[in-house]
């Protein structure tokens, strides 16, 4: 038996402090959070195996059968020696040996209040050749990340084939697989599938913008199909802004493996030596309570670990792409400022359009990469622009895509080097652009100037939205020498994570969303460097009640930008009601709205700023999926279970459809809390019965509130606050 001290509270405060022990027998590796562990047993061969993952072993004792039992799947299982199923590694020695044999060297274990660590070296006895594998695991919120460092002696590069994050091994009855898939502005479209013998690839190509099609996480439900509230349910990610690969294979003896990282198509990478190869991170919770509470837990993950500024507040913002497209010039947008303040938003945000003299950016195709105000449009430059919005009261946020280039532009004539592209081709363009080629320093160096030279010359800049509209297209870097060009999927995005360490480290507090023509780029090695991203262009709200609720599964409101724009052809409160959900902006023509309708917004921003602190930092409940009708209902419920705001919609229900209240959760059972309609239309008249009423938490959870009508596209916002407690003036006394 090994004694494991493990070191508290130390990493926070610097000091050290004996505070736990646990007896763990010695062969046996213990990795876990207070509620979800993964143990691994280095058996008499040397090898590293899995033996147990789930939910976190009650007796210690227990931990002896774990032990002593032999056979099982390997951690991390190699190619080309005794396992016929996909590998996590698959390598190619400068000897032209195919095969790899890791067997067991070493494991660190760290751990304090928060967080345990463990590093577990695994080494090739033939080669210099070693694996060593990284868990992170986030004791109270349920988290586990793990990584995989990749690092070699030999003398010769080694090409390293399939290189995954991690490896995964389940023996259970049956799997059930959610993927998110979709287009521009169809984004996240949950399917679930029973797997069956055989492999389940999940996976992107597209280099940058690489989520167009497919978002890079995913729900497993385990031994059922995963439920809302019942059921073990694993949901995992891989937080990497490019091509990743999940392959979930179900063998002959039904046992699945999942494999996660980087996707290796088209993507052999050449390791000298002494270099190392860091995988991206696969970030996973386990639930033993459904995806409600694996969504929950990662929420609280993301917001306290990963998220940029994840525990900081957020700016409501009027944008203008959608009111105005790339016709615009200096009187049209300081009209639109003045529009920003009458809102009562933090902020005006300036779109696409702003930019480029020889070629002018007038439409989508020209001036990309010519990052200079284009003086026809805006003769006093962004300054100008700055200076309204100061004048009104409002920041001043900016479009940027610094990563692509028209070949109408400045930058393409003076640096077609810099551009990825096939020497001996004819270029194909996507949205009439290309991609700068990132694996280049010279390239990185630009692209970091283009924000750093903006806010140079404009310190008031308060906000960048960082789009990225192309997947990378001729893939071939003129950077790269002929060796090493199957490196540029990983180079690329490692390039953009270079320059985005550098913003971070010149503005650490400066918002940015994180945009890709919608929602192409949503991943949580993204979100480090963003506070927010845009969610999908598809603004229509019906459509809207389906992506969030999608992407809701792996990010907290905070992190995912709605905005009221005039796509959808619903009342603005139907369409304010659903942005509510997210964090809230507007991208509509404001001087089109009738006075009612200001005064509703101006109210509905009013709300959504008393709100903030329970929709972006609360517990988030999904109530009723828009998946199985024609109603939908979203809650959120701070910490404290004093103050909760519901979501209810209706869309096309059939004359005389069944409607059923909505049973709310999160609550105490045993409080009374007073229920309230908000964000009603001035002068309209409730016809909620039970506006006002108070209902203790045991009768709103099990019988619930009457939130739903056969209305088309209509909607209803209430606050429930418990009794005793004073909400800014809303006291439910
Ligand atoms: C795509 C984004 O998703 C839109 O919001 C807008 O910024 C356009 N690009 C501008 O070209």
């Amino acid at each position: 038996m090994k004694k494991l001290w493990w070191l508290c509270c130390a990493w926070m405060w610097g000091t050290e402090a004996l505070c736990a022990a646990e007896t763990v027998p010695e062969n046996l590796i213990r990795i876990g959070t207070e509620r979800t562990e993964l143990i691994l047993r280095s058996d008499d061969d040397r090898r590293l195996r899995q033996a147990y993952f789930g939910p976190r072993l009650a007796n210690e004792s227990d931990l002896a059968y774990l032990s002593k039992a032999r056979g099982g799947a390997e951690a991390y299982v190699t190619h080309g020696m005794e396992d016929y199923f996909e590998p996590a590694i698959r390598v190619l020695h400068a000897d032209g040996n195919p095969s790899l044999l890791l067997t067991y060297k070493e494991v660190a274990q760290e751990r304090n209040d928060l967080v345990q660590t463990t590093r577990i070296v695994l080494q090739d006895e033939r080669y210099p050749f070693e694996v060593r594998l990284f868990y992170k695991a986030y004791l109270r919120e349920n988290v586990i990340v793990m990584w995989t460092e990749i690092e070699h002696g030999e003398k010769k590069p080694v090409t390293l084939y399939n290189y995954a994050s991690s490896m995964l091994h389940f023996g259970r009855e049956g799997y059930w697989l959610t993927g998110f898939s979709g287009d521009w502005a169809h984004e996240v479209n949950m399917a679930e599938q029973k797997l069956t013998f055989g492999k389940k690839v999940i996976d992107t190509k597209l280099g940058a913008r690489a989520n167009l099609h497919v978002s890079p996480f995913f729900l497993l439900g385990l031994d059922g199909a995963a439920c809302e509230k019942t059921g073990d349910v694993l949901v995992g990610t891989l937080g990497w802004t490019g091509n990743f690969r999940f392959t979930f294979e179900v063998d002959n003896a039904n046992d699945l493996r999942l494999i996660a990282g980087i996707n290796p198509s088209g993507s052999e990478y050449r390791l000298p030596r002494g270099e190392v190869f860091r995988t991206p991170d696969f970030i996973f919770t386990y639930s033993t309570e459904g995806t409600g509470a694996a969504s929950r837990d990662l929420h609280n993950w993301a917001r306290k670990y990963r998220i940029k500024d994840g525990m900081g507040d957020r700016m409501t913002l009027l944008n203008n792409w959608e009111a105005t497209y790339f016709d615009f010039d200096q009187a049209k947008l300081e009209r639109i400022i003045a529009d920003a303040a009458e809102l009562g938003v933090d902020m005006f945000l300036l779109d696409d359009g702003w930019f480029g003299n020889k070629y002018p950016r007038s439409n989508d195709r020209a001036g990309l990469g010519d990052w200079q105000e284009t003086r026809a449009k805006l003769p006093e430059g962004i300054g100008a622009l700055t200076a309204a919005a100061q004048k009104e009261g409002v920041k001043f946020g900016l479009w940027i895509e610094p990563e692509m280039v028209n070949p109408k532009s400045e930058l393409y004539e003076k640096h077609k080097d810099w551009v990825i592209h096939l020497p001996n081709r004819e270029e194909y363009l996507y949205r009439n652009q290309m991609v700068l080629d990132l694996s280049n320093p010279a390239v990185q160096d630009f692209v970091f100037g283009v924000v750093d030279g903006l806010l140079t010359r404009y310190p008031e800049i308060a906000y960048f939205k960082w789009d990225c509209n192309s997947p990378i297209t001729n893939i071939y870097s003129p950077y790269l020498g002929a060796d090493k060009q199957s490196n540029l999927y990983v180079d690329y995005v490692r390039g953009l994570y270079r320059v985005l360490d550098r913003v971070a480290a010149k503005y650490p507090t400066l918002p940015m969303m994180l945009c890709s023509g919608g929602g192409g780029r949503t991943d949580y090695e993204g979100l480090r460097y963003f506070t927010e991203f845009w969610a999908s262009d598809n603004t229509d709200p019906v459509e809207r009640i389906f992506i969030q609720w999608g992407y809701s599964y792996l990010f907290p409101a905070k992190a995912t930008a709605a905005h009221v724009t005039s796509w959808g052809k619903q009342s603005l409160k139907f369409r304010t009601d659903v942005a509510m959900m997210g964090k809230l902006g507007f991208d509509i023509r404001v001087d089109e709205l009738s006075e009612p309708e200001r005064e509703f917004a101006r109210a509905a921003v009013a709300n959504y700023n008393r709100l903030k602190p329970v929709i972006l930092n609360g517990d988030l409940y999904r109530l009723v999926s828009p998946y199985s009708g024609e109603h939908s209902a979203v809650m959120y419920a701070d910490k404290g279970r004093e103050h909760a705001i519901v979501f209810a919609f209706n869309r096309n229900s059939r004359f005389s459809a069944p409607i059923r209240n909505v049973r709310l959760d999160g609550l105490e059972p045993q409080r009374i809390y007073t229920v309230r309609e908000i964000n009603r239309m001035p002068g309209a008249r409730s016809d909620w019965g039970d506006d006002g009423q108070r209902f203790s938490g045991d009768y709103l959870m099990k019988v619930g509130l009457p939130l739903f009508s056969g209305a088309h596209l209509t909607s209803r916002v209430v606050e429930v606050v418990a009794t005793g407690i004073d909400r800014n003036g809303l006291c439910s006394e």
